[in-house]
């Protein structure tokens, strides 16, 4: 299944390039902050095209068209482009994800991470990769010498999940905090070693889905701010090497 994950990601990400800097559409969802781009739809178009026709059985849940899950025992899940703003903007920074759940567990996963041409994947059991080559989360226990990376939900005005207090605690505590505006490339990076941790008061399952695998087959560790396993139905999110989790959930629960 992985060679398809990877091919379909692929594919979507050829059109998401092609796009970029072009002239496209852009119309808000639930305000002015969340957009969506006739770029993202053409992504979700084509992968969801490829899907149906490989495998007309699977269910596939999708940012911009909602589920279709079909009673079947595996459902794609895919954000057509992770960076929407970003990439309305020109800022090189977006992403392609799409992971392959099989009875609600992530069996593989593809972050396409568009511009800088890496392919990041895993599969349950065989590590993470980026380009084929493998990727490993750092092995840094000293929080005052962390990079973190988080980001904001759209409606951050009325969140009442304290995003502002947290950031501020962390900025307090660790050597740097980035906000890159892809969810699915922070999760990437900190699997490769770029980033400690990464956190998120509110993400959907599309956001995170092949992220998470990937920062787990790369030796990380991802729960909910209660230190539980994430579901379909989880919105916080921490992802880190490991080594932080607990002095990252004491942050996170305090503030
Ligand atoms: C967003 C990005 C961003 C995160 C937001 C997400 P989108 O996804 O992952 O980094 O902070 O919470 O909604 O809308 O660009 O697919
Ligand atoms: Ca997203
Ligand atoms: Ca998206």
């Amino acid at each position: 299944m992985i060679e398809n994950v990877l091919e379909v990601t692929r594919l979507a990400g050829e059109i998401v390039r092609t796009g970029f800097g072009k002239n496209f559409s852009i119309e808000t969802k639930t305000n002015d902050s969340n957009i969506v781009t006739d770029i993202d739809k053409k992504s979700e178009a084509a992968i969801i095209n490829y899907i149906n026709k490989k495998f007309p059985s699977h269910g596939i849940l999708a940012e911009e068209s909602g589920a279709d899950l079909k009673n079947s025992e595996y459902i794609w899940v895919v954000d057509p482009i992770d960076g929407t703003t970003n990439f309305a903007h020109g800022l090189p920074i977006f992403s392609v994800s799409i992971g392959l759940t099989k009875n609600g567990k992530t069996i593989c996963g593809a972050v396409y991470d568009v511009m800088r041409d890496m392919m990041y994947s895993a599969e349950l059991g065989s590590g993470s990769f980026v380009n084929w080559k493998k990727i490993r989360v750092t092995d840094n226990s000293n929080m005052a010498q962390s990079v973190l990376v988080t980001g904001f939900p759209y409606n951050i005005k009325d969140n009442p999940d304290n995003a502002v207090e947290k950031f501020t605690a962390f900025l307090n505590s660790c050597r740097a905090v980035r906000r890159l505006g892809s969810a699915a490339i922070d999760l990437c990076y900190l699997a490769q070693g770029i980033f400690d941790g990464f956190w998120e008061v509110s993400l959907h399952p599309w956001d995170f889905c092949a992220g998470q695998l990937i920062v787990e087959e790369a030796g990380g560790k991802v729960t909910d701010f209660n230190n539980n396993q994430l579901t379909i139905n989880s919105s916080q999110l921490l992802a880190s090497n490991n080594r932080i989790h607990e002095k990252m959930l004491q942050i996170l629960q305090e503030n």
